[in-house]
């Protein structure tokens, strides 16, 4: 169990695959005070990731692992997150999907943010199929990362309305807009239950 200890802020790894909008949003919330968390780290699997330019401008420490062999990359991660005292990760856009192991490493300290009301629309293209299916509300939802696709326990979600003239572009841009809110909050709720 990580314990919030004296004014400490929570060594945090962020793990990215492509734009890093929530990767910025993050960092710039760590940045604040009344903020449990400090971002001391950036992960990512694609070297040309748009959001690595984040971790330059506010100069964090960021490292790319193929995953070209899982195992022996997640080992590596592990060993390297360890070095850093890291004691959570926030997923944002990590198209990688960590096995039980990796998991198990870091226990209930392993956020997702997904663009949808799950357990509804788990996987991709969730804006495509939210509008296919004509649902009227959709959102968004960070969670707890277990072993099973966008599965683990919902730390917090909001909804948002979807409207007729939608297309998924416009969707997840309003989707986009309230996750850049919603993980803020649900980071404070896991560790400081407010
Ligand atoms: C977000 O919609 C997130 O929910 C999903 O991937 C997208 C990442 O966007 N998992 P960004 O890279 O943070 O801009």
């Amino acid at each position: 169990m990580v314990k919030l200890i004296g004014h400490n802020k929570i060594r945090t790894a962020v793990f990215i695959s492509g734009t890093g909008s929530n990767l910025k949003n993050l960092i710039k919330y760590s940045n604040l005070k009344k903020s449990p968390i400090k971002i001391f780290l950036v992960i990512s699997n694609n070297p040309n990731a748009k959001g690595l330019s984040f971790a330059r401008k506010y100069k964090i420490p960021k490292k790319i692992f193929f995953f070209k062999k899982r195992k022996s990359d997640e080992k590596k991660i592990i060993i390297y997150l360890k070095k850093n005292k890291i004691n959570l990760i926030c997923l944002a856009g990590f198209m990688k999907i960590l096995s039980k192991e990796f998991i198990q490493n870091f226990k209930g300290y392993i956020l997702n943010i997904h663009p949808s009301l799950l357990p509804k629309y788990k996987g991709l293209n969730t804006h495509q199929r939210v509008i296919k299916n004509k649902d009227r509300i959709s959102g968004c939802t960070v969670h707890l990362v277990n072993s099973k696709l966008d599965s683990g326990k919902i730390v917090l979600q909001k909804k948002i309305k979807v409207y007729k003239s939608d297309t998924p572009e416009k969707l997840a841009k309003r989707v986009l807009k309230q996750e850049h809110i919603l993980y803020p909050k649900a980071i404070s709720k896991l560790l400081t239950n407010l």
